[in-house]
């Protein structure tokens, strides 16, 4: 028998050479069996099962996040981006693994794809910091994948690059470009109306998503996408590609190689990522009229980041807004689907816009700072005229500024956040008038079209408990309808207030994530009863509830006397993931992320 000692040719048969906790490859992360040899042993025995040579082995191992799920028609393209990507993993001398984790779609997850965005974050960042690579490809592209995978990426820090599915395309009814899903509500609230019958409903049902990809306007998907861009994690030609497109197919290969190059310089998100980063995504947030979403999102990733956390909070939002003009002409702010954003050059033109408002010395995942990114980008410059171009100069704005505002007062001491730039109706904007209050959804569903309902369009209507305890996964419930007998009268928009969200493709004059939310024994929306008068003022950013204090105190005192107003026992005794929900999520203006994820810990 062979001394166990002697020198082979391999060096991972030296028994001698310890293997460090930070060896590349194959070699990091050992499966604990008490002896790390054995256990690199063993696992080169198991992937050699797959067919890998020695010399595929050798190579830096690149992992690819597989989130295709055929309940996820936003991912359909994924087979199709995994074999371009693994090409420019390859052609870069890497090794491609892909790996699954779990997939979400908006409209196949119950209650609620953000209910299970913290899952998913959670799924990334053990995967990803289980498995063996050098850095990871992570593919997504419906609204809640890609925060959970950049949440998950950051905690996990090991290299990563995103890479999204990219948009639909438009499709059309009797001569009119539909898209995702702007389009699904203002023609579902026609029909609610009576202004448009069953046959025309049905056909424009056939037409809204028309082929793979995310929605196809500025929805949260595409408001993701952008801030990817922004923040350095993806190449600036990433976020507008169409899923059906060629283009998207070549930015996959390029995002493989770019994978590789991101495992030999090991720069990692923690590392890639500054605060300047963050506030370069929130003026590209502004500028393009991005969802409210992203506001949640954005601040959950950022209190995953050791050194950011705590040093931006939604005030910094509407700071950055209120010098962050809107240039992006796409619904639900303005007209355009993600198709004419990419026909007016994507966000390589937006970000040559917005130079003197961006911190250009940010890093990229590729080494570059954004500036050396932007400068080096290909441009070929659309005409300001052209019927493609979608994309305003900086000095002839769609809307001058705050798309995003964030709003206080007794009503919202923690914030409360509203598109203003996709406000139907200005005049709602600077509004005071009686709230006509609902307890849950519920409650809503059961009330809003009664005719007997006193309201009229001057009335508030206000949508307790769906904030992140009240309705675990804080639906997006926040689009109250319009009352049908105030619809069929021609109102279209109304002042209306939750602690929920509204997915980023609505429009309307709605002040969502109410923090403290009406679950928590504090909370003043909590308390607020049909006819009490309530002020909103966006010039002035107030959202006030006004009763006389010790009124709102002694409503306080007596809902914290009631032993199941708030829900305790159930946050305590709800078990499975649910209850790890409950007793976890913190409030919309920290992420609603779980305390015990966030780089402070529990
Ligand atoms: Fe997936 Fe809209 S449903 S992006």
């Amino acid at each position: 028998m062979a001394d166990s000692n002697q020198q082979h040719p391999n060096s991972d048969y030296d028994l001698n050479a310890p293997i460090p906790g930070d060896a590349p490859g194959l070699r990091q992360g050992l499966t604990s069996y008490g002896d790390a040899h054995f256990s690199l042993f063993l696992r080169k025995v198991f992937i050699k099962a797959l067919g890998y040579s020695e010399d595929a082995l050798s190579r830096p191992i690149i992992g690819i996040v597989n989130t295709y799920s055929s309940f996820n028609p936003c991912h359909a393209n994924i087979p199709q981006l995994i074999e371009a990507t693994k090409r420019g993993i390859q052609l870069s001398g890497g090794l491609a693994i892909d790996f699954p984790t779990i997939s979400l779609h908006e409209s196949f997850a119950s209650p609620t794809s953000m209910f299970l965005r913290n899952l998913m974050s959670m799924d990334t960042e053990e995967m990803v910091r289980a498995q063996p690579c050098d850095a990871v490809v992570l593919i997504g592209g419906c609204d809640k994948t890609t925060p959970a995978q950049l949440m998950g990426g950051i905690s996990a820090n090991k290299p990563i690059v995103h890479l999204v599915t990219g948009p639909m395309m438009p499709g059309s009814h009797r001569g009119v470009r539909l898209g995702a899903c702007t389009d699904c509500r203002n023609n579902w609230a026609s029909f609610r109306a009576g202004t448009m019958d069953v046959e025309d409903i049905s056909a424009i049902n056939d037409e809204l998503a028309p082929t793979a990809g995310t929605c196809g306007v500025m929805g949260t998907a595409s408001t993701m996408a952008c801030i990817l861009v922004a923040l350095g994690m993806m190449p600036i030609k990433g976020a507008t590609a169409p899923a059906v497109s060629s283009a998207r197919l070549r930015i996959a290969e390029d995002t493989g190689k770019l994978a590789v190059q991101a495992a030999a310089t090991k720069l990692a998100p923690q590392q890639v990522l500054t605060r300047e980063s963050f506030l370069n995504a929130i003026t590209v947030l502004q500028a393009i009229g991005g969802s409210t979403n992203a506001v949640v999102h954005l601040l959950a990733i950022i209190g995953r980041h050791p050194e950011v956390a705590g040093t931006i909070n939604l005030d910094t939002f509407d700071e950055i807004g209120r010098r962050t003009p809107l240039l992006v002409d796409l619904k639900p702010s303005g007209d355009n689907y993600m198709t004419d954003f990419h026909n007016s050059d994507g966000m390589l033109a937006l970000l040559h816009e917005l130079k003197p408002l961006l911190y250009l010395d940010t890093r990229t995942v590729s080494g570059k700072t954004l500036g050396e990114e932007i400068a080096s980008a290909p441009r070929i410059p659309v005409p300001r005229n052209s019927p493609v171009n979608c994309l305003h100069p900086l000095d002839e704005p769609l809307y001058p500024a705050s798309s995003l505002v964030v709003l206080k007062g007794n009503l919202a001491p923690g914030g409360a956040v509203m598109k203003a730039s996709a406000s139907k109706d200005r005049r709602l904007l600077q509004h005071k008038g009686k709230a006509v209050v609902f307890a849950n959804s519920a409650d809503l569903a059961q009330r809003i079209d009664d005719p007997a309902l006193e309201v009229d369009e001057d009335s508030i209507l206000v949508l307790q408990n769906i904030g992140p305890v009240g309705n675990p996964g804080m639906p997006e419930a926040g689009l109250i309808p319009i009352p049908r007998k105030l619809a069929e009268q021609g109102v279209q928009d109304m002042l209306r207030l939750s602690d929920g969200r509204m997915s980023g493709t609505a429009g309307g004059t709605i002040v969502l994530h109410i923090s403290p939310e009406s679950a928590d024994p504090e909370s003043v929306l909590g308390i607020v009863k049909t006819g009490d008068a309530i002020e909103c003022d966006v010039e002035e950013r107030i959202l006030q509830l006004c009763v006389p204090e010790e009124v709102i105190r002694r409503r306080i005192e007596t809902r914290k006397a009631e032993p199941k107003a708030i829900g305790k026992a159930a946050q305590e005794h709800t078990r499975g993931y649910r209850g790890l929900y409950m007793r976890s999520v913190n409030q919309a203006n920290q992420g609603a992320d779980f305390g015990f994820l966030t780089a402070a810990g529990p």
